[in-house]
Formats: structure tokens, C-alpha cells, sequence
């Protein structure tokens, strides 16, 4: 494959699309290539590195953070053979909000056709009705669902008949300084950001199938540091949230109760079957040597543990986050995935308390994946570039904030859409006329700027 030409002239190849997954674990990152006819992207390589200077999805030491972001990036570069220079960028985190709003506007006394400007102008009328609490912004604006002269169930009002528009609207609001520092982060270690992505939204796109999207599910990634959560039906999703709690927690637990390293811990974690029913657990006791001692620990007593804190996790998650959907009913059960999915029997186990069908999902890409890149712990970074597409098709499905006007507005937002991303192009974003605002990545320059 020939080597593009370098970062530091600043160009972009089109046909190529970068994800970059900021995770508490590891750092991936994830190359495209645009199957041109098909309007779909192929992966062509990933990149990783352990994650330092992240905890619970937060950078907490940017140094050590942009390090490990440059070995993910090398390490992709090597694989694919190009020079990368921009990237789509998903991480997590503790405080990220979502919020419900309505917004409603009149098509006249008359019946008349929905217009691009109408569907504009209803999610400006639900977004004004949005608090963004002080150094906080809203990162996804998500239309969940239209109303047409009341009717329900409307997926895109565009060219539909009718008198009155209502919209419900999920934003979903981060801390300033979280997107700040990923930003920062991202730059320093030589890649562009082009847009960032929430991580429970990146993985339900990289491990839903439309069919279960459709019908109405919730998928969360069980990562290090975090579980990202995601109810979608109808197709889109309707809440997105993290809670900073991950795999990491069941290996403390197990240190904790075995008094015994937390590399030690997490071996036998990946190692044990923890999840399943204590009549099929094939012995009683736990028995291993470490470091020239002797360990005989009752499995009954260490399945209890572990069993209680995932029960506890997911039965909060799982109805919280279904009720502030304002979803009834769940058919396509629930969808795990990050390498958190990977402890043995886990979905047996969770379909049991949950009451619900479990699946443990690969990435929906993963047979297009390198071999030993493709399980559920890369479903996120595979979910960033099915992001990047999604946003290129339908520029109305996740809209992105323009900072700058919320700047100005000292927190109120007026009209602030962000036109289509352009196929590769930063320039179509500024010629089109949607693109009332700067943007979040401009507002961030301009703050790095300010600052240096
Ligand atoms: N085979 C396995 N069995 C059980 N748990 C596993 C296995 N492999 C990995 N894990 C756990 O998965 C977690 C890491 O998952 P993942 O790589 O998806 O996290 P991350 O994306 O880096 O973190 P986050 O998404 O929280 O920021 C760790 O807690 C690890 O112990
Ligand atoms: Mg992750």
C-alpha cells in the first residue's frame, strides 16, 4: 500500500476514515477504507496500546495519556502502512448527562409539506429548552422521536403532510474540561480531531443489528473503567449514559476478597467461571499457588461476591436507563459487549437475573477485522467509523453542538445546527448553510490558542 503523504502538511485522504477509542484498558485505533460504490467503509487495520494516565474514562496525566495514544497510532500506521492525520475520537467518563426535551412549532393553518427548514427550526424549539449547567456542553443532539399532528412513530417528517411538528430530543451533556483535555490529547499526539462520539453510542452502532435496534433494545459495554449504556428502538437511540463502573471493579473485588495482586486477580478472573449456578460450578473450592503460596478460597462465597456487585450494577443500569428512555418494553433483551463481556457465562447468568435474552456481541464488522482485534473489547472502536458514516448520510441524526453560540448565549442555545460533515472536506462544514455557529472542534482550537 503507498504511504500517504504526511501529517504535518495537513492533508486528508477522503478514503480514509480514523476512530480513536480513549478507553480505561487500552487505546485503539481503528482505519477505513471507503468502499466507494456501496457508500460503506472496510476496516483495514487497528492500532492499540495500553491505556495510561486514563482512569474510570478520564485523562487524569495528559502526558502519559498522549503517549500511549501515540503508540496506538504507530502501531496502526505499521499495520495499514499510511500516515494517519485525523480522527473521529470516542471516550467516556463519569458525568455524562442526557437529557429530554420537546420542541413543537406550527406548519401553518393549513396542511403543507414538512421542509428541511421545518425539521430545523422544531429541533431548534426543543433545544432552547434545554439547562446546560455551567462548564458543561452538549455533545450529541439526538432527535428521538417526531410527532405528526400527534401521530407517533414518524422516522423522518421530511416531504410527510401536516399542520403542527413536535419532536422529542435527547442532548447529551459532558463537562467542558473532559472534552477539553481529549481534545488536547488527541492533537498533542499529531492527530486531528474531526468529531468526537459518546462511548455507549459508538458501541451499540458497532454491535447492534437493525433488527434489534429496531425492535427495542439496550446494549452496554462492559469496559475497564466504565459501562456505556444505550437504549435504541425504533431504530434510534433514545438514552445514552455512562456509570464509572467496569470490569476493573470485579478484578478489585477478587484481589480484595483473596488478598491477593490485582494481576493475580485478574487471571483468575479470566480464567473462572464466576457466573454460573452454583449446582453447575465444577468445584467447591477455588485452589491455586501464587508466589509460593498455597490459596484454597470457597467458590460459593467468591461467586456471591462477584455475582452480587454485577446483579446490583445491572439491575440499577438496566431499569434507570430503561425508564429515563421512556421505554416499556425491551423484546431484543439485552446486548453486552466490551472485554468485560468476555467473563465466562456472564449472559447466562444476566439473562437469569434480568429476565431478559442476553447476547454477548463481537463487533457487527469483526469478520472484516485483523484476528485478535475483533472481539467485543473493539465493538466501540469498530462503532466510531459506522458513527462517521451515519453522520456523513443523515447530518440530522446525531447533530453535533456549535460551542460558540452556547459560549455567547452564556448557556441558552438558539440556532445551532450543525450542517452535513462533507465527504472528507472540513471546508463543506463552513459553506454550508446550516453551520450557524463555529463548532465544538473550532471553539476548542481557539481555546488551545488562547491558552498557549
Ligand atoms: N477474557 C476476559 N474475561 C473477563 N474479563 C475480561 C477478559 N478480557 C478482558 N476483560 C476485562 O475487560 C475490561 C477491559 O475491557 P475494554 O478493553 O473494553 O475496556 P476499555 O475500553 O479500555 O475501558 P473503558 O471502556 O471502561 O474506558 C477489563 O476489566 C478486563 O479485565
Ligand atoms: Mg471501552
Amino acid at each position: 500500500m503507498f504511504k500517504k503523504t504526511s501529517t504535518t502538511s495537513g492533508y486528508r485522504d477522503p478514503e480514509v476514515l480514523v476512530g480513536l477509542d480513549l478507553g480505561t484498558s487500552k487505546v485503539t485505533v481503528v482505519v477505513a477504507e471507503r468502499d466507494g460504490p456501496t457508500g460503506e467503509a472496510q476496516i483495514i487495520g487497528m492500532g492499540q496500546a495500553p491505556s495510561n494516565g486514563i482512569r474510570k474514562g478520564l485523562i487524569v496525566h495528559l502526558d502519559q495519556a498522549v503517549r500511549s495514544l501515540k503508540q496506538a497510532i504507530m502501531d496502526a500506521e505499521n499495520m495499514v502502512g499510511l500516515e494517519l492525520s485525523d480522527a473521529t475520537v470516542s471516550f467516556s467518563g463519569g458525568d455524562v448527562k442526557s437529557v429530554r426535551t420537546k420542541g413543537m412549532i406550527s406548519l401553518g393553518r393549513n396542511p403543507r409539506t414538512v421542509m428541511q427548514f421545518d425539521i430545523e427550526r422544531v429541533i431548534e424549539a426543543a433545544q432552547a429548552n434545554v439547562a446546560v449547567p455551567n462548564n458543561q456542553i452538549i455533545l450529541h443532539t439526538i432527535p428521538v422521536e417526531y410527532y405528526l399532528d400527534g401521530n407517533t412513530g414518524i422516522d423522518d417528517p421530511l416531504g410527510m403532510t401536516g399542520i403542527r411538528l413536535d419532536i422529542d430530543l435527547e442532548s447529551v451533556i459532558v463537562p467542558t474540561a473532559t472534552v477539553q483535555n481529549v481534545y488536547n490529547c488527541v492533537e498533542k499526539a499529531g492527530l486531528t480531531v474531526n468529531g468526537f462520539v459518546i462511548k455507549p453510542l459508538a458501541s451499540a452502532l458497532g454491535a447492534l443489528t437493525p433488527e434489534e435496534s429496531l425492535a427495542g433494545v439496550v446494549s452496554v459495554d462492559i469496559g475497564g473503567g466504565t459501562c456505556g449504556v444505550a437504549v435504541f428502538a425504533d431504530g434510534r437511540p433514545k438514552h445514552l449514559a455512562v456509570v464509572s463502573v467496569g470490569g476493573d471493579h470485579i478484578t478489585n473485588d477478587v484481589a480484595s476478597v483473596l488478598k491477593i495482586p490485582i494481576n493475580k486477580a485478574e487471571e483468575i478472573k479470566r480464567e473462572v467461571d464466576l457466573f454460573s449456578e452454583k449446582s453447575d460450578l465444577q468445584a467447591d473450592k477455588l485452589e491455586f499457588e501464587h508466589m509460593g503460596r498455597n490459596y484454597s478460597y470457597s467458590m460459593d462465597e467468591l461467586t456471591d461476591i462477584v455475582q452480587c456487585r454485577v446483579e446490583e450494577l445491572f439491575s440499577a443500569l438496566v431499569s434507570t436507563e430503561v425508564s429515563a428512555a421512556g421505554i416499556s418494553m425491551l423484546p431484543a433483551g439485552l446486548v453486552i459487549t466490551g472485554g468485560g463481556a468476555k467473563s465466562i457465562s456472564i449472559d447466562q447468568y444476566l439473562s437469569r437475573v434480568m429476565n431478559m435474552p442476553v447476547r454477548v456481541s463481537l463487533p457487527l464488522d469483526s469478520n472484516r477485522m485483523p484476528p485478535g482485534r475483533n472481539g467485543p473489547e473493539y465493538t466501540c472502536a469498530a462503532g466510531i467509523i459506522r458513527y462517521a458514516l451515519e453522520q456523513e448520510r443523515d447530518p440530522f441524526r446525531y447533530i453535533e453542538q456549535s460551542l460558540e453560540q452556547l459560549k455567547n448565549s452564556g448557556g441558552s442555545m438558539t440556532s445551532n445546527i450543525k450542517g452535513p460533515r462533507g465527504n472528507g472536506h472540513d471546508d463543506d462544514r463552513s459553506r454550508d448553510p446550516l453551520f450557524g455557529g463555529k463548532g465544538i472542534l473550532q471553539y476548542l482550537k481557539d481555546l488551545l490558542k488562547e491558552l498557549f
